[in-house]
């Protein structure tokens, strides 16, 4: 029986499984651990499962000389000092294709959404300021027949192009064999973000980019938050430089509600819930299980991130 560290409760029933053979805490709030008490509750674990909202870093690392896997619940893992883990001979999984579907669709929610003035709307309807049939009011973009710049062609990417085919979209892409980013910003009318956060692709989306963009065009993000500059984005839509912004990630994560950002024009932002079907979180569950299990055993990861040793 190895020792492991779950950092939340999960949906599902996947942590029985882990519990059925491991000697398992589960951190049983609400919010994450704080750093200091991930540490100390890591310092004996022998399997890490995390969240992308812990801080998996070298000192924490450094200090669970038994660690012997970490498995994230996330597709993303940029929350976790990768190199740090494979210098330790540590396998790292993570949790991809169950959520694919998921955060495509919600990609492409967000983009009718700010397409189509949904928030705007349903707030006047419930403010009681549905007066008449309008006209000119409410006038949003076309979806249908527009150009929708995706960048970050790997599996989201690819599903948010196959739903974007049902609309009539052409689609372009940045990427290997895609465009240049420049060119996407510059062609696009939706542009949508599917790229990992990288050193290369923090503020990907930064003042030059935005300026690039067409001041009709919107843009979507549902990738990680610190990939776009908000205070450009925030200048950006006060200015009209471009027509709206719908964000599922932000930087910081959770966004205070008194950020400069939210006093933007035509802008949304949702709370990271792309992958937040049941069906998506109870795979991810599973996933994030089996590649811990494999990992203790001294198997291969179903997903690993790091090369093996
Ligand atoms: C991920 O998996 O990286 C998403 O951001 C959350 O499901």
């Amino acid at each position: 029986m190895a020792r492991c560290l779950v950092t939340r409760r999960l949906p599902g029933s996947a942590l029985d499984r882990l519990r059925s053979l491991h000697d398992v805490e589960v951190w049983p709030e609400r919010l994450p651990p704080p750093y200091e008490e991930l540490v100390a509750r890591a310092a004996d674990a022998e399997g890490l499962l995390t969240l992308l909202t812990d801080r998996v870093d070298a000192s924490l690392i450094e200090h669970s000389p038994r660690l012997r896997a970490i498995s994230n619940y996330a597709v993303g893992y940029d929350n976790i000092d990768v190199e740090a883990a494979s210098a330790r001979g540590i396998p790292v999984g993570n949790t991809p294709d169950v959520l694919t579907d998921a955060t495509a669709d919600l990609t492409f929610a967000l983009l009718l959404a700010a397409a189509r003035k949904l928030p705007e709307a349903v707030t006047d309807v419930r403010d009681g300021d549905w007066l008449t049939w309008e006209p000119g009011r409410y006038l949003g973009a076309s979806v249908h027949g527009a150009t929708l710049g995706i960048i970050g062609f790997g599996r989201i990417g690819r599903a948010v192009a196959r739903r974007a085919s049902g609309f009539d979209m052409t689609v372009v892409h940045a990427g290997s064999g895609g465009d240049a980013v420049e060119t996407l910003l510059e062609r696009s009318d939706f542009v949508s973000l599917h790229c990992p956060l990288t050193p290369e692709t923090h503020h990907l989306i930064d003042d030059d980019a935005l300026a690039r963009m067409k001041p009709s065009a919107i843009l979507v993000n549902t990738a990680r938050g610190p990939i776009v500059d908000q205070d450009a984005l925030r200048q950006a839509l006060i200015a009209g430089e471009i027509a709206g912004a719908a964000l599922d990630v932000t930087d910081p994560e959770p966004l205070p509600a008194d950020d400069p950002l939210l006093e933007a024009p035509n802008l949304i932002v949702v709370p990271h819930i792309g992958s937040a079907t049941r069906a998506a979180r109870e795979r991810m569950a599973d996933l994030a299980v089996d590649n811990l299990l494999a990992g203790l055993d001294g198997q291969p990861m179903p997903h690993r991130v790091n090369a093996a040793s």
